[in-house]
């Protein structure tokens, strides 16, 4: 589709790729879309009206929640839940999975989302991201359970992020490649900027938080130092690095230019197989870096396939240039 084409007509034009789609699933993303211009605003504005700050309570993950998690998370649930498209929603800040008001009505997706990703970022006006997923409900117009949501990501009907940085940008998959629009302020409106987003298959890039080195696997080790060791070592070329602890700014990134982004499984918290969230993080990113010809891996198997168990399960997360993530993969077969 051509460059300038308003998120509107884009989302009416794919809707006509997905079998068995009604108007809903445009309706749906329409209500996502005023959620998503609703935080940008909110974030933008920050200490302006007064939602910068970290509250007193925590998440289910253990996360101390910032306001401005609570208040993309209501933004979120306030916009999707009215019009009749969900049987339910899960988010990174609720503990259970949101039931839709019984005064609505039901329909036939569920809409999984990180509200604010990399909210340790918003106190110091650095990027950071809304994720989300839609998945069909198994029984459509009925309350969805728990189970409902456990559903690999290959079965992701949608998926994207929404990047608030130095402009707001809004990509996304159907399954039909990626494509990125920036939200012109003037108008109100997410223009196509950004058609068909590819991943270059080779990189000389990657992005970890090397504060935990000492807790890594061998591979994950393996693999950054032979990055460091640049045009001397094995790889024969020097590596730059990169690490926003943003996730989606990173994934951004490496849709921009390349580039592979770890958050591996380590030995700090034995409870814990990685950080990063299967249902709100990893499947969502995965379908849109698979999509634009990336990989996405766990180091041991492709996370799109994996049966999720619970709904705030965490997973070790490799992704970005294929050729790149393929080798980090190897190296977890050889140990
Ligand atoms: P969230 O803000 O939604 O909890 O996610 C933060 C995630 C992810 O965005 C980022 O890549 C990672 O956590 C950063 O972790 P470190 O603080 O350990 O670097
Ligand atoms: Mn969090
Ligand atoms: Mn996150
Ligand atoms: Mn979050």
């Amino acid at each position: 589709m051509q460059t300038g084409t308003t998120l509107t007509q884009f989302i009416i034009e794919e809707q006509r790729h997905i079998a068995g789609a009604t108007g809903d699933f445009t309706a749906l993303l329409n209500d996502l879309v005023t959620a998503i211009k609703t935080i940008s605003n909110a974030v933008n504005k920050g200490a302006l009206i007064g939602v910068m700050g970290a509250l007193e309570s925590q998440n289910v993950q253990g996360e101390t929640q910032k306001k401005l998690d609570v208040i993309t998370n209501d933004i979120m649930i306030r916009n999707n839940e009215w019009a009749g498209h969900l049987a339910g929603m899960a988010s990174e800040e609720m503990d259970e999975v949101y039931a839709i008001p019984t005064r609505y009505p039901l329909g036939k997706y569920l809409l999984v989302f990180d509200p604010l990703d990399g909210s340790s970022n918003v106190d110091i006006n650095i990027s950071v991201g809304t994720i989300f997923s839609i998945l069909r409900a198994p029984v459509p117009n009925r309350a969805a359970a728990m189970e409902d949501f456990l559903q690999p990501g290959v079965k992701q009907v949608c998926a994207g992020y929404a990047l608030y940085g130095s402009s707001t940008m809004l990509v996304l998959t159907t399954g039909h490649g990626v494509n990125g629009f920036t939200l012109d302020r003037d108008i109100g409106e997410f223009i196509l900027t950004h058609p068909d987003m590819t991943i270059p298959v080779d990189t000389k890039e990657f992005a970890i938080n090397a504060s935990n080195r000492r807790f890594w696997e061998a591979p994950v080790q393996r693999y950054v130092e032979e990055c460091l060791a640049g045009k001397e070592g094995p790889r024969g070329k020097d590596f730059n690095m990169r690490w926003v602890a943003s996730m989606v700014a990173e994934v951004h990134r490496i849709l921009t230019r390349g580039g592979v982004f770890m958050y591996p499984r380590d030995t700090k918290d034995p409870s814990k197989p990685g950080k990063l969230r299967l249902l709100y993080e990893a499947n969502p990113m995965g379908f849109v870096v698979e999509q634009a010809g990336g990989a996405v891996s766990t180091g041991y198997e492709r996370i799109m396939d994996i049966q999720p168990e619970g709904l705030h399960q965490r997973v070790p997360v490799i992704l970005g240039s294929k050729n790149e993530v393929e080798t980090i993969v190897s190296y977890h077969k050889e140990v």
